[in-house]
């Protein structure tokens, strides 16, 4: 009587079940996979270099903390960690025709030769200059691709999450920025998820058009 029972419980699921329109093609951390998944779908070049650097330097990156009313630039900034980046999610939705790619950033430095911009109103911007160093535990780089059989990286919009927050070394170039700087570290939760707002498509392109299909862009 009881395997009666549990057959038509089993059956009615199986019938009201509705089919996922969620299709996960590959295994993640298959490059080759989302690679042979992209290329006929999109215009990337499926030729890709197939590394990243250790280590690489890129001369100068510039993004706003708007929630903080200041501009930083780095200079020299040095980029570690970037080739242990790997695809932690990668599925296609047929109802919405949308490619959905994640990608996980572990142990990701970030060194600079920074500068602070402070802007106020009706005031002459202030300038700061330190060193900075930061070891981001695991940053988080979701892309949406809209039109799945037309896939564009370039135009696509990469949500950056820091998971957790860094572990970082400041080091003020002078006493005016050492007085300056905030050891108050309440609201860095919002300046880390501002700067990668920024440094969002710059990690996520670089990867993607190096390790799985180049799609020509890298910021
Ligand atoms: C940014 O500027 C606005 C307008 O002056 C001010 O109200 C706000 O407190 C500033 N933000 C920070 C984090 O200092």
């Amino acid at each position: 009587m009881i395997v009666k029972v549990l057959l038509v419980t089993l059956t009615v699921t199986a019938c009201v079940a509705v089919p996922s329109n969620i299709v996960r093609p590959c295994n993640v951390k298959d490059n080759k996979c989302v690679r042979d998944n992209f290329a006929p779908n999109s215009r990337c070049n499926p030729n890709v270099r197939g590394f990243i650097p250790g280590q690489y330097t890129i001369k100068q990156f510039r993004f706003e903390a708007p929630y903080f009313n200041a501009t930083y630039i780095d200079n020299n900034l040095i980029i570690s960690n970037h080739n242990n980046c790997f695809v932690s999610e990668f599925f296609f939705n047929l109802g919405s025709d949308v490619g959905v790619l994640t990608l996980d950033c572990p142990s990701l430095v970030l060194e600079s030769s920074r500068t602070l911009i402070q802007h106020a109103s009706f005031k002459e911007d202030t300038a700061y200059s330190f060193n900075y160093k930061g070891t981001y535990p695991l940053v988080r780089l979701t892309v949406n691709l809209p039109h799945a059989n037309q896939l564009d990286l370039c135009s696509a919009y990469t949500f950056a999450d820091v998971t957790a927050l860094p572990i970082f070394n400041v080091n003020p170039n002078d006493q005016k920025t050492a007085n300056f700087l905030s050891t108050d570290l309440t609201l860095m939760n919002i300046y880390e998820r501002e700067a990668f707002f920024y440094r969002a498509n710059q990690l996520a392109r670089y990867y993607i058009n190096s390790m799985i299909c180049d799609f020509g862009c890298n910021f």
